[in-house]
């Protein structure tokens, strides 16, 4: 299985257009050791050919072109990616779909019944697409037992359940979480039995995620925020990251904490916001999750289970 990371930034990217905290401001200016990253989305394939693209980021065309086999080039209109699986109604995670709008072959769409509803009433995208491509919607299951194959799509099984993160700030249940708001997903491949759980927005490990997780060769999950305060103590937000639906990496119950309780298999941080620290290389920060064997996914990062 071929996991290829398209963009491992949150929403925003690094740099963030308007943003000058010490990070993005840094990376311009060129005194920090980091590198840029487009906003959040992975694509995943066994036959290196047909690939599922699990959300769709603002930035997808520029992700496209640096990753050929996105592009095969078969006929006149073409693309190697054959669906996409929608982990939330985000707009880092959605946007990306207006851009794939050109074509006489509907897109083939995954989501769960609660992100259909909120991309077709308070984020429209789902809707505006029938005028252009038109959409194929498939529901996606949110119990943790039912897996499902995705057509055109050899070889990979897909097992999605609803976890706690947050529903986007447009939605009717921003501050009311609807089971499969957000969703986590194993991917396996079918032949090899190596699987891939993957969760950009993950709040907290519930008691029934490491039935699930705990089977995964690698596990990729929200690496959004250090600390619960970070957008606070920048001014920047008045929020906490928990209460936005992003576990923070340090401190008690963080994300570190529980990676450690996973055994010896790959640890992937995801979904990194240009605010973190762990986004330079030579921090103090960087250096405590390598320490746990915790890696940092940068734009680019291909995994092969
Ligand atoms: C999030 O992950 O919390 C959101 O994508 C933030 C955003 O919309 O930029
Ligand atoms: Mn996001
Ligand atoms: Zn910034």
């Amino acid at each position: 299985m071929h996991i290829h990371v398209l963009g491992s930034g949150a929403g925003g990217g690094f740099p963030q257009w308007n943003c000058n905290c010490y990070n993005c401001d840094g990376l311009r200016k060129g005194t920090i050791n980091a590198t840029k990253r487009t906003q959040s989305s992975i694509c995943v394939s066994s036959d290196g050919v047909n690939w599922v693209l699990f959300n769709a980021s603002p930035d997808v065309l520029q992700q496209i072109q640096d990753f050929p086999p996105l592009q095969p080039g078969r006929a006149i209109r073409d693309t190697g990616i054959q669906a996409v699986v929608l982990i939330d109604a985000q707009i880092d995670h959605t946007t990306g779909l207006f851009m794939l709008r050109e074509g006489l072959v509907k897109r083939e769409i995954y989501c769960t019944d609660a992100v259909y509803g909120d991309l077709t009433s308070g984020n429209q995208i789902l809707n505006i697409l029938g005028h252009y491509c038109g959409i194929n919607h498939h529901h996606v299951p949110i119990d943790g037992e039912t897996s499902f194959t995705i057509p055109n799509v050899p070889n990979l099984k897909f097992t999605t359940v609803s976890l706690k993160s947050a529903a986007p700030p447009y939605s009717p249940h921003r501050n009311n979480p609807q089971p499969g708001d957000t969703i986590g997903v194993l991917i396996e491949e079918i032949s090899t039995g190596k699987k891939c759980w993957y969760s950009p927005g993950l709040a907290e490990i519930e008691p029934h995620l490491p039935v699930l997780m705990n089977q995964a060769d690698c596990i990729m999950v929200d690496g959004t925020f250090w600390t619960d305060t970070e957008m606070i103590d920048l001014g920047l937000m008045t929020k906490t990251a928990r209460s936005i639906g992003h576990n923070p990496q340090s401190g008690p119950n963080g994300m570190i904490e529980d990676l450690d309780k996973f055994g010896d298999v790959r640890k992937v941080l995801i979904h990194i916001n240009n605010t973190n620290p762990i986004l330079r290389e030579d921090s103090a920060e960087r250096a405590i999750l390598n320490a746990h064997k915790i890696e940092v996914a940068y734009d680019g990062m291909d995994i092969i289970l």
